[in-house]
């Protein structure tokens, strides 16, 4: 099982001051160092955290699986295949939502994401679909010729007690819908330290893309030694 990390969190932290740290590239480093499998940013039409530089320093220096999240666009396809990330996941976007808000409506944006799989397959980029726990999305995942599919977890993830076990059915079903039509599938969005057991378990899984939770926890369990070094400084200075 593979752990994907996303950094978009670090460059939204950036850009709260529009300055010029921290740099996702950076963290994408360390967070390797920790032993993530994978690296995902996810470059909006906006830009409004990760940028086009982000996007060629993390296509430089990441040795790992580079999953670059995007829309099915004339503009994010052309950007893609020239920086050939490992891997393509195709979100819905909208401008205004916090984060990706649900799943690829697949079944009325069946051309569009058929056409952008194939540009992006003749690039040589695998394709994902982030898509709702939904069999009948996976059936035309497979249909419009994607390699794996992303299953949301965001239902999963924002429930408790019985309303999260009907979610978690939902997501293993979709999972082994996915594994039976042979795609290869994987999970993400909502998952943190209380709740990825739960979908980490699900057999036939290949992959799970994590972003808010680790970069929530690394501010955390990072803040004492970042005091302590900026205080060090402090009082070098003053002695
Ligand atoms: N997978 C996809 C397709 C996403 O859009 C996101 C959010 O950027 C994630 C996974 C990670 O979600 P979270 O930040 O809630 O862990």
């Amino acid at each position: 099982m593979i752990l994907g990390v996303n950094v978009d969190h670090v460059a939204t932290l950036r850009q709260a001051r529009l300055g010029i740290e921290p740099e996702p590239v950076m963290a994408a480093s360390l967070a390797i160092l920790g032993g993530a499998d994978g690296i995902t940013i996810h470059l909006r039409e906006d830009r409004r955290h990760i940028n086009d530089r982000d996007l060629d320093l993390v296509r430089a220096f990441v040795p790992v699986e580079l999953n670059l999240e995007m829309a099915a666009t004339k503009e994010m396809i052309k950007i893609a295949s020239r920086k050939r990330p490992d891997l393509v996941t195709l979100v819905p976007e909208k401008r205004k939502e916090l984060t990706t808000e649900g799943g690829l409506d697949v079944r009325n944006a069946r051309k569009t994401v058929k056409e952008a799989i194939k540009a992006l397959s003749n690039s040589g980029i695998m394709v994902s679909l982030f898509i709702n726990p939904s069999v009948e999305d996976v059936e035309i995942s497979r249909e419009v010729g994607a390699d794996m599919v992303e299953i949301h977890t965001g239902c999963y993830a924002n429930e408790k007690g019985g309303k999260q076990e009907k979610e978690l059915a939902r997501v293993i079903m979709a999972i082994k819908k996915a594994t039976d039509v042979g795609l290869m599938a994987n999970a993400g969005h909502g998952l943190n330290y209380y709740n990825v057991s739960g979908i980490a378990e699900i057999e036939g899984l290949r992959g799970l893309y994590i972003g808010h939770s680790i970069i929530s926890r690394s501010v955390l369990v990072g803040i004492e030694r970042a005091v302590r070094e900026m205080k060090d400084l402090i009082w070098k200075s003053i002695r």
